[in-house]
């Protein structure tokens, strides 16, 4: 394809780390619409006849169709996926298949090709972001009233609600899927046209290339359109943001699924045994979506110190740009279709969350806050008297809602039994009744938002 210049072929190790079809060759549907597409506007410019034109485009889609039925023959020697697909039409049609790459490089094809395989990635995880969406606001509406332990510190905090807890997973998944997007918008240009670095001479049309392959506009720099790989690190760093919060959903089901916790079972569909230990039921999807999220943000690191040192136009380096792609894309699509079948299956355990919850003197808030609304003390001394009113039930062997009139008297003499119901875990969480609080009520308005906005997308 390029050998006019030289009299000697490569080395084989030279063929071995300068080939990269094993990789690319994800790349072909891409590869072939794009060719396709060229093809095309160079008939409309006058610059293919109409003949060559429609060899190519019947030469091209019979090629796709040997791919598509898995009989892609790989060639070191042909390099990657836009010389395999070419050299194959010129087995198939002959002298015609020539003239496709007028106008264009392979710098600006792979540039295209990839552009359009990122679209797609950003559209799949857009659908799995959505599918987990819908998962988790089921289970939240299932659980508005659940009381379950909030935590800092993983020290009980205050009791919440199982529904707000997943509900703020929901919120950390709208914002990655409006990441994805606004990648998607940002990267939508098409880089046909920009041939090696400099443009070209021929009387190219790229808006049409640019429409027939749905970008929104052909890219406005030649050097900047061989050269960009933002799109994927765009792409990588939604992708390794949606598997931190993933991993961080994970760590939360392993803890949960322990037996300290005990808060879920995890069902049968997604534990694994033990080879020696008969009673063993592990979270190994869950460890495994945490384990993936490591390795989807090495590959956003990956790429950013391949690009780091490049200068500009196109260098070879730019070919490892696809293993990292290719590998967050599959890690994150699976990462996310366990998450979402997880939570879906996972049987959650009320009276254990409830008694974790009421166990850890967790309104002890509450008592504090009673002194201030009901008893007008300032805050900093209710804070402290309430804290005494721990001490007391720890020292009792007891939660701070089992503590007596009496006991609470003894502890500070303006506490009054109408105190006494607000140390409940229940009412607790019902008093959160705040712009995105934890009460069962804004639970339920939270997810009717939620749905009224996913049916206005
Ligand atoms: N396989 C190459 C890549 O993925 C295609 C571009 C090759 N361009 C070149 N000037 N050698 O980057």
């Amino acid at each position: 394809m390029w050998g006019g210049r030289f009299a000697g072929g490569p080395s084989a190790v030279m063929r071995e780390i300068n080939a990269s079809i094993g990789v690319d060759k994800r790349l072909w549907r891409e590869d072939i619409a794009a060719s396709r597409a060229h093809a095309d506007m160079l008939r409309r410019q006058g610059i293919l006849s109409e003949a060559d034109a429609r060899a190519i485009d019947e030469g091209l889609n019979a090629v796709g169709l040997e791919i598509g039925e898995g009989k892609l023959h790989e060639d070191a020697a042909l390099e990657d996926i836009h010389m395999h697909v070419e050299h194959r039409l010129g087995e198939l049609i002959g002298e015609p298949a020539g003239r496709l790459h007028t106008a264009r490089s392979r710098n600006d094809q792979v540039a295209t090709d990839f552009r359009l395989f990122v679209r797609n990635c950003i559209d799949e995880a857009v659908e799995g972001i959505d599918a987990l969406e819908a998962v988790l606001l089921d289970r939240a509406e299932e659980h508005a009233d659940t009381v379950m332990p909030g935590f800092t510190h993983l020290q009980s905090g205050q009791p919440v609600t199982l529904g707000h807890h997943l509900l703020a997973y929901r919120e950390m998944m709208v914002r990655n899927r409006s990441r994805f997007t606004d990648a998607r918008a940002r990267m939508n240009e098409s880089p046909l046209g920009s041939a090696a670095l400099a443009g070209t001479g021929f009387p190219l049309d790229r808006d049409v290339t640019a429409s027939s392959l749905d970008f929104d506009r052909p890219t406005a720099n030649s050097i900047d359109a061989v050269s960009d790989r933002d799109f994927v690190v765009d792409y990588l760093h939604a992708a390794a943001l949606t598997s931190v919060h993933l991993s961080r959903l994970a760590e939360e089901i392993v803890l949960w699924a322990s037996q300290p916790f005990g808060f879920v079972t995890l069902p049968d569909a997604w534990s694994t045994g033990s080879s020696i230990m008969p009673n063993k039921r592990n979270p190994d999807a869950a460890e495994l979506v945490r384990g993936h999220a490591g390795r989807i943000i090495g590959d956003l690191v990956a790429l950013l110190v391949i690009l780091k040192g490049l200068p500009l136009a196109y260098s070879k380096d730019l070919q490892d740009d696809k293993p990292p792609l290719f590998d967050a894309h599959d890690l994150l699509a699976l990462s996310l279709a366990a998450m979402a079948g997880m939570v879906a299956d996972l049987t959650f355990l009320p009276e254990r969350m409830r008694a974790v919850a009421a166990a850890g003197h967790a309104t002890a808030t509450d008592l504090a806050d009673w002194l201030v609304s009901d008893a007008g003390v300032p805050f900093r001394e209710a804070h402290h008297i309430a804290g005494r009113a721990v001490a007391v039930a720890e020292a009792a062997g007891k939660p701070l809602d089992q503590l007596t009139l009496g006991e609470l008297q003894a502890v500070d003499p303006r506490i009054v039994d109408s105190a006494i119901p607000r140390l409940s875990v229940e009412s607790s969480v019902a008093a959160r009744t705040s712009a995105g609080g934890t009460a069962p009520a804004k639970v339920r308005e939270a997810i009717a938002a939620a749905r009224a906005a996913i049916a206005k997308r």
